[in-house]
């Protein structure tokens, strides 16, 4: 092995450079300004936004001729990357490649953000190059950093309100944008009954409260081989349902990655202890995940979580495969031209917390994506301190994301550098609310900066 890291950094160094990170490019709506989006909030305009989160979807889905036509948020940084390799948090995974280092290549004309080629195409976080840059730069990956951003607020008696980092220069910053991609590992040499959100009823599945992808009683057949006529119906056995007919859909239909050797070795402990990939039985624990993460195999994009720092709360969409992508609710207003296979997958908002957004009594918007937030429960305080039990289906994306926090860790371990505060699932969240934030630095919405790091 020792021998072979210098040629191989040299090899990876040459791919890094001549693929950069790709900024999102102007698609219809996107970028927009923070009052425009502003207005479609406070007339509740969910047609207008709905029309901009796809929008957001087609910008970031846009093919890159100059890097195999691969889409321009496989370009950006990853959560591995930032986080793991560049805050030096502890390699947890023992399959990582001893060479890491070696690995790590710098682009000139960017943030020193180290690049590993291999653990991108399956990744789990992706920042745009603004987001990554200022993180980098500022060093919010650090969690020395945090500690002292928090001291000083501690100090200066700063006022709950204000105790607060920000991950760009301005107010916002159109160009910054985080997601969350989660890809379902299937065998590459024979069929694959994949199950596919159909709602929550009985019907669909075996768990009303939280119907993660493994309580699914829908399937769909894919077929990497391509021996299986789409169209056509196939038995096989999905999730606890007996073998019956499902329908066989094409593998173009999803975006798709056969997995080489090198992805497969480089798949990062982020992704693989996201809790939210999916892997054999449709289970999403790190062991379902190694049984299936293999060269040969196909990773399928599932879902995939959006933010855009276009206003200061972020603008919240999140995508997920759809059984039915013409659905009436989800699907039926995506614009033609978003082609396959984008066209594949329905949506849902959260620009908000409450309808009307302006009022913190407002009916509670609830918007959670079937593959991120099912599997999620929690309890809030109730009426006279009796605790209320929440589970995802009846979350909003911007209240927890509100939530992101930072105090220095009560009990530090590898990994657990800092506290946070507990998630609220929904309902309007109120930034200068002491009892949820006092002692805390709230981190600008990124749940990810939790994941801070000492620095090598
Ligand atoms: C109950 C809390 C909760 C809800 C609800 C929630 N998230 Fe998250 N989200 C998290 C946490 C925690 C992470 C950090 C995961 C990680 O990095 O390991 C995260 C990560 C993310 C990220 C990666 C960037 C980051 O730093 O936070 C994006 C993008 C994201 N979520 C979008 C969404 C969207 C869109 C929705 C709504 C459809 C949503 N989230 C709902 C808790 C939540």
């Amino acid at each position: 092995m020792k021998a072979l890291a210098p040629l191989l950094g040299a090899a990876v160094a040459t791919a890094a450079l001549a693929q950069p990170a790709v900024p999102p490019p102007a698609v219809g709506s996107y970028p927009a300004q923070a009052a425009e989006v502003q207005r479609w909030i406070d007339r509740g305009d969910v047609a207008r936004i709905r029309a901009h989160a796809w929008d957001v979807w087609a910008s970031i889905n846009r093919p890159v001729k100059a890097q195999g036509g691969q889409p321009v948020w496989q370009t950006w940084y990853s959560g591995h990357e930032l986080f793991e390799v560049g805050a030096g948090a502890q390699q947890a995974r023992r399959t990582v490649l001893p060479f890491e280092t070696a690995r790590q290549v710098h682009h000139p004309h960017q943030p020193n953000i180290p690049r590993t080629p291999a653990e991108q195409p399956t990744a789990f976080n992706r920042f745009s190059p603004s987001v990554a840059a200022y993180i980098w730069d500022k060093g919010l990956n650090d969690s020395a950093v945090l500690d002292r951003i928090n001291a000083q607020f501690d100090r200066r008696g700063t006022p709950v309100r204000q105790r607060e980092l920000q991950t760009s220069a301005r107010a916002t910053d159109a160009r910054s944008i985080v997601t969350k991609a989660v890809f379902q590992f299937i065998d590459g040499q024979q069929p694959t009954a994949v199950p596919v959100w159909t709602g929550i009823s009985p019907p669909a599945t075996v768990n009303l409260d939280n119907p993660s992808a493994d309580t699914w009683r829908r399937c769909v057949v894919v077929d990497p081989t391509g021996r299986l006529k789409p169209g056509s119906t196939v038995s096989l056995p999905c999730n606890a349902e007996p073998a019956k007919p499902w329908p066989v859909v094409r593998l173009k239909d999803f975006y798709a990655i056969r997995l080489t050797a090198a992805q497969a070795a480089a798949f990062s402990s982020f992704a693989e202890a996201s809790g939210d990939d999916v892997g054999a039985k449709n289970k999403t624990d790190a062991a379902s995940l190694q049984a299936m993460v293999k060269a040969g195999n196909v990773a399928l994009l599932m879902a995939m979580h959006v933010t855009t720092k276009e206003i200061a709360n972020w603008t919240w969409q999140t995508f997920w495969w759809g059984a039915n992508p013409q659905d009436p609710l989800y699907g039926a207003d995506r614009p033609r031209r978003i082609g396959a296979p984008w066209s594949h997958y329905n949506m849902t908002t959260a620009y908000f917390m409450t309808l009307p957004a302006s009022d913190p009594a407002g009916e509670p918007w609830i918007a959670f994506n079937p593959y991120l937030e099912t599997n999620l429960t929690g309890t809030v305080p109730g009426p006279g301190g009796t605790p209320i039990a929440w589970t995802g289906v009846h979350s909003n994306c911007m209240s927890c994301h509100r939530m992101a926090a930072w105090k220095a860790a009560a009990k530090p371990g590898p990994g657990q550098y800092g506290d946070s505060p507990a998630y609220q699932p929904s309902g309007f969240i109120d930034p200068a609310d002491a009892a949820l934030f006092g002692g805390y630095t709230k981190l600008d919405f990124l749940w990810s900066l939790t994941r801070a790091a000492p620095r090598r």
